[in-house]
């Protein structure tokens, strides 16, 4: 059992704008661990470039946003929340600000908004072109100075610890039936290789996406899908999976295959090329280059397979030079490191996993089926981004649900003050012995981001889907074996959400059975709101 330093009101995992935001929020009424599995500062909030979209243009409108956002997500945005996220906007930013975040200002003070596709305003604050950068420095250092907040870091969080699975054996109830609830988590100590048992009344998953599940994706090491396949195996409703959004525009290049090209540079007049020089994106939509993102994935995917070229260009060089090194400083200096001068040459591109809009489905505050988990940023599914999410909504709606989840922990504090939580056990290894074989482990991690990709990717089939199935299934199958022999290592951990994530993401696609937004499927390439203008979502069918 824990012991009662292990115990805490509130444990947050993951340590981007969401989890951040959200440990601040709860830090001056409650206990509060943060774990994550390197450093803080390891996130994708910390990369993302572009910005946060929020109605603070003089020209601008809430309902614009609403506007744009529900085109966006193409018929299965759920209108209530769109509209609350947009109108809690310009106070998420002005919390920022207070917080110590610097965004650009023009030189009367306002702030400067530039634009990316889908906008129909100029309505992304951003820092240069390294918002996420400048958020996650300012938040990570008001976390560090309060003295409510305990970090761990290098903790990886393997299970969530739940009644039904405490008290397995003793009639408490299935995973996510009424009766059961959360009790804390399982995590692995990377530096020591233990793992720990924290116990809490509420845990709230901030964990992220999961483009690691691609090839080709704009995020981190870290982005392996943890909560989203840890809410899953505790019986959480999970939803939309099949909608995973690719950048039209990352870095092709034989070693920086993971850097980001902002859209940012398509708002300020980036032009999409073919090889020969073709502007082709007028081929495809009337708003060329600045189409909404799974139009232009799709127009870049058809490019390079009827073409046979590795990647397109995007063209910046009609721009001013020191437009391009003032605005998008980050962009220039990682394109010149790699030789690529994007002042005089245009940058080869090529679309990559970018964003999870699926994920742990959650009403208005962050709350989901399994009574004391709250699920906020990029892990959930809020119905804001619907079956596509718009561009630099996504910080924005990470910094809102953060807000409104930590009022539900201090409203679920009080409900479970009063009875007496079940102990918590600790965890068992039992006979797991030292993996032998590494060279086992890589070769999964290989197959499963070669098979999304090839199979699962931008343009999805009956056929591709079924075979991604079945080689999934297998793959599971042997990492779950794994898993009960050897001895926890992150690695493992990683591999086995990310089978599982991979899987959710397959079976999501198999179930809708039409193309929308991010979804297309080449024997269903309409699409049918007559029978699928919902929302899909799975449920771990019993205890394995
Ligand atoms: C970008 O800078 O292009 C990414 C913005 C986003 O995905 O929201």
């Amino acid at each position: 059992m824990t012991t009662a330093s292990e115990r805490y009101d509130v444990i947050v995992i993951g340590s981007g704008i969401a989890g951040l935001t959200f440990a601040l929020e709860l830090a001056d009424s409650a206990r509060v661990a943060v774990l994550t599995k390197r450093t803080l500062a390891d996130t994708n909030t910390a990369l993302a470039q572009g910005g946060f979209s929020a109605v603070v243009g003089d020209d601008d409108q809430f309902d614009l946003h609403v506007q744009d956002t529900l085109v966006a997500g193409a018929g299965v945005c759920r209108e209530d929340v769109v509209r609350m996220v947009v109108e809690s906007g310009p106070e998420a930013v002005r919390r920022l600000v207070e917080r110590g975040v610097k965004l650009d200002r023009n030189p009367d003070g306002s702030l400067q908004l530039t634009r990316e596709g889908g906008h129909s305003r100029r309505r992304v604050t951003h820092a240069r072109d390294a918002t996420g950068c400048a958020i996650q420095d300012a938040l990570t250092l008001r976390v560090q100075e309060h003295a409510q907040i305990e970090v761990f870091e290098h903790h990886h969080a393997v299970d969530l610890i739940t009644r039904a699975r405490s008290a397995k054996g003793r009639g408490i109830g299935l995973p996510g039936s009424r009766e059961d609830r959360v009790l804390g988590v399982y995590a692995l100590d990377t530096t020591t290789q233990t793992v720990r048992a924290l116990a809490a009344p509420v845990v709230c998953l901030a964990t992220g996406g999961a483009g690691r599940a691609y090839v080709y994706t704009s995020n981190p090491k870290v982005a392996t899908g943890d909560g989203v396949a840890m809410a899953y195996r505790a019986g959480a409703r999970i939803a939309n999976m099949e909608f995973f959004q690719f950048h039209p525009t990352l870095l092709f290049h034989p070693t920086e295959n993971s850097f980001l090209i902002s859209e940012a540079l398509r708002g300020e007049g980036g032009i999409l090329r073919t090889a020969d020089g073709e502007a082709f994106m007028a081929r495809y939509h009337p708003l060329k280059d600045l189409a909404p993102r799974d139009i232009v994935a799709r127009a870049i995917d058809r490019e390079l397979k009827t073409r046979g070229d590795e990647s397109v260009f995007l063209d910046m060089t009609h721009l001013p030079a020191a437009f391009l090194e003032s605005h998008f400083p980050t962009i220039h200096a990682r394109c010149m490191s790699v030789g690529i001068d994007m002042r005089t040459h245009p940058i080869p591109v090529v679309p990559g996993a970018h964003y999870m809009c699926g994920g742990v489905q959650v009403d208005m505050d962050g709350r989901c089926n399994l009574h004391g988990l709250l699920a906020i940023g990029e892990v959930s599914c809020t119905g804001l981004h619907g079956a596509n999410r718009l561009a630099s909504n996504s910080l924005l709606e990470g910094a809102v649900y953060a807000v409104r989840a930590a009022q539900a922990a201090r409203t679920l504090l009080k409900e479970t003050a009063s009875p007496p939580l079940l102990d918590v056990p600790s965890w068992d290894a039992g006979d797991a012995r030292s993996p032998d074989e590494h060279v086992v482990m890589n070769h999964c991690w290989d197959e499963i981001r070669s098979l999304m990709s090839n199979y699962v990717g931008i343009v999805r089939s009956n056929l591709r889907l079924r075979r991604a199935e079945r080689r999934l299934e297998l793959l599971y199958g042997e990492v779950r074996e794994d898993y009960w022999r050897f001895l926890l290592s992150a690695d493992l951990i990683e591999l086995r959400n990310l089978c599982t994530v991979a899987l959710l993401i397959v079976r999501s696609s198999m179930i809708r059975q039409e193309s929308r937004g991010l979804h297309y499927s080449i024997d269903y390439p309409e699409t049918d709101d007559l029978n699928w203008r919902h929302e899909t979502v799975l449920r771990r069918p019993a205890y394995e």
